[in-house]
Parts: structure tokens; sequence; C-alpha cells
């Protein structure tokens, strides 16, 4: 017979896997499914950490009842409002007209608005507890990972840190709650990707909240994100090191060529730029079309390679207009620290490679040779600068090892 997954003895995993989604937030593909992650602690209190998507609620209410029977819920903590995990609170209080609503000060303001709610509700803050007979949970502010709102649970007998949205992952559970093997890598590229999406811009914040975290020197045995698998603690140094690098924007020895091209000479002249960089022995090459290629995934290499060179055509007397999206995107996540070059192709009006150099500049990247300008489709005439500017990120690349 089915049983709801166990954490520990009194600990239940009552969260949903959404595969219906073709985009999360509406932006980001997601493949393979998102989980939304809601725990059950039952003692002599029940509490349950977080919520669900409203779509999911119906098989949440079923999780939760073959767990618990006709037994109330006390309270239901509120980590994070994303709708992604709040949305189901209504139906939820409806169900459980009794149940104590548990968040910060913040929380509380989002709960009004988003659902009207202002009664049976507690406030809390770091530091304080709530008992619920042998387990009790305390709280740890994280404000701006990535709402304002968002605080960390953590629960002291079972050793468990309920960490909202901060260690989670694109991917539906499949089958199976934990992660059980040794190493976090299965899961790095859809947490990256993840990270870059949704929580990339805030990382002094996430920085912040890893300290807190370190500083409370708490004691762990599982850490469970609103996201994707249930970790163990040998997994915390994975976890903490991939979160320090993508939030101190720490690039890996790679490169990213992201271009647009509309008749295929431009994406030649990036074919030649990654050559440069690929033959001088760099191993981590992606090269991108920008037309075609998800934004999501170049925003994940991004964040895990050191060198990024855009090119793209002059159109309309400005850039082609799918980079200029793509250069919103970054400049939204103040990516910091990348080694930077570009290049731009024209037919009458210079301007594309122009508006790419200024935006390297813009961003406070370490800009490498100048800009290189194709003009009508004529290859022979810059193939050897394209070439040396790949060779050149490459050395730059280099000598940082
Ligand atoms: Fe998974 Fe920020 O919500």
């Amino acid at each position: 017979m089915f049983q709801v997954p166990k954490i520990t003895d009194s600990v239940y995993y009552v969260g949903v896997n959404d595969r219906s989604k073709t985009k999360f937030e509406n932006m980001w593909p997601i493949p393979h499914g998102v989980s939304y992650n809601s725990y059950l602690i039952v003692d002599e209190k029940v509490a349950l950490i977080d919520c669900v998507d409203v779509c999911y609620a119906d098989i949440f209410f079923h999780k939760i009842t073959q767990v618990i029977g006709d037994r109330p819920i006390d309270y239901l903590i509120i980590d994070h409002m994303e709708p992604d995990h709040s949305g189901a609170i209504s139906l939820l209080r409806q169900r459980y007209p009794n149940i104590r609503l548990v968040g910060n000060k913040k929380t509380l303001v989002m709960l009004e608005g988003y659902h009207g709610i202002t009664e049976n509700t507690m406030e809390v803050k770091t530091g304080e507890s709530i008992r619920l007979g042998s387990h009790e949970l305390s709280f740890l502010m994280a404000p701006m990972v990535h709402w304002p709102e968002v605080m960390f649970c953590y629960e002291q007998k079972d050793k468990i840190l309920f960490s909202a949205d901060a260690f989670g992952s694109f991917g539906a559970n499949d089958g199976d709650i934990f992660c059980h093997g040794d190493s976090i890598d299965p899961y790095k590229e859809e947490m990256t990707r993840y990270y870059a999406c949704i929580v990339g811009k805030y990382g002094p914040f996430v920085q912040k909240a890893l300290k807190g975290v370190i500083d409370a020197q708490l004691d762990l045995e599982y850490i469970c994100s609103t996201h994707g698998k249930v970790w163990g603690v040998r997994h915390l140094p994975q976890l903490l090191e991939l979160y320090n690098d993508v939030s101190t924007y720490k690039g890996h020895e790679g490169a990213v060529v992201v271009y647009g091209s509309m008749y295929g000479h431009t994406e030649q002249l990036a074919d030649i730029v990654a050559a440069g960089i690929a033959d001088s022995g760099i191993r981590n090459v992606k090269c991108y079309n920008i037309s075609f290629a998800d934004p999501s995934e170049i925003l994940r290499d991004v964040f895990k390679y050191k060198a990024l060179v855009m090119g793209g055509p002059t159109y309309s007397n400005g850039l082609f207009t799918p980079l200029t999206t793509l250069m919103e995107m970054l400049r939204v996540r103040e990516v910091k620290d990348r080694i930077y070059g570009c290049f731009g192709s024209f037919s009458w009006a210079g301007k594309a490679s122009g508006i790419l150099s200024a935006f390297g500049e813009e961003m406070g990247w370490e800009g490498i040779g100048s800009a290189v300008q194709l003009k009508q489709g004529d290859l022979t005439s810059v193939i050897n600068e394209a070439y040396t500017l790949g060779q050149d990120i490459a050395e730059r690349l280099k000598a940082d090892r």
C-alpha cells in the first residue's frame, strides 16, 4: 500500500510534483517538472511546514489526511509567501479552520494581501521557538532569498533545516524524495539553473543567509528545501560550496559564447571565436544561438563560467533585439566579475559592436581586446581577429589557474 514518504519517524513529506506547467513563473521551462515540497511534523501538536501551489491542493490534502486522519493541524509555518508555496493556504484554512498561521512580520502582511487572512496568525522572530511536544521549531530570517519575508525553520529533535527556496532545484521528485548518493552532482545543473533564474539577483542576501546558518552552528541531519530533493547532512558542504559560488558570482574556467545571427555570417564569427578559445585549451565552451536557446540555460552557464562573449548584428540602427533581452536579464541579476569579449556585424551602420562594448563596461566586466566588427559578411577580413579574440580570452582564463 502506498505510504506517504517519511524523513524521520515523525516528519512526513506531503509535497507534490508538478509536471503540467511548461514554464515556472511562466518564464522558465521545466521539462522535468518541479516539486512543491511540504513537510508534516506529527507530535503532541501537528505542524505543517510550507504549503503548495493551489492547483495541487487536492492531492496535498489527501496526503495529509493519510498521515493524520481526522486530526487537526495546529500550525502552518510559512517560510515563503510566493504562490507556488502559499497558493493553497486559503483552502487549507477552510479545511483546518483552527490552524494557526505562523510567519514573520512581512509574511503576515503578505498573508493579508494574498489571502485576506488577519486572524489566528502568529508572528515569530529570529531565535523564537514553538514547541510541538518533543519537537521544537525555531526561526532564522533569510530576507530576499528571494522574497523579503523568507525565513528558515529549524527543528531541533530531528535536526532538520527547512530552507525555503534555498538549495532547491527544478525537476520533479521522480519516485523518490531523497538524494541517495553522496554527491549532489546529478542535480547541480538544475539547481544552478534554478538559482540563476529565480534567486540570481540576490547574491549578497544569500551570502548573509548562509552566514546566518553557519554562525548558528545548527546540528543538522537533513536540509529540506521547498523544491527538489531532501538533502542529508553529508551533502551540506557541497550545497554550501555551490551556493557560495553562485552567490558570489564565482565563475569557473569556461566560456559562454552567445550570438544572434540573421543570415549565418555572425554565427560563423561566433564559431571562430569559440574555436580560438577551445584550441587554446579551454574545455568548457558553450555556444548559444540567442534565437533558439533558452535564456535559462544561458543564464545558468553565465553563472557557471568565468568568460562571456556576446555578438550579434546591427538591427534598425541598434542591436539584434533578442540580445537586448538577454542583456536586461544579466543587468537585473547584477552579474559580476566576468571576462568579456564581443563582436558585431553590420551592413551599413555598425552599431552592434559599440552597444555590446558599452554593455561590458556598464557591467564592470574585464574587457578582452576590442570588439570585432564584421561588415557585409566579409569573414575573410576578420577571421584572424575573431580567432585571436578567442585565444586571448583563453589565455586570460588560464592565467587564473
Ligand atoms: Fe519556490 Fe520563491 O518560490
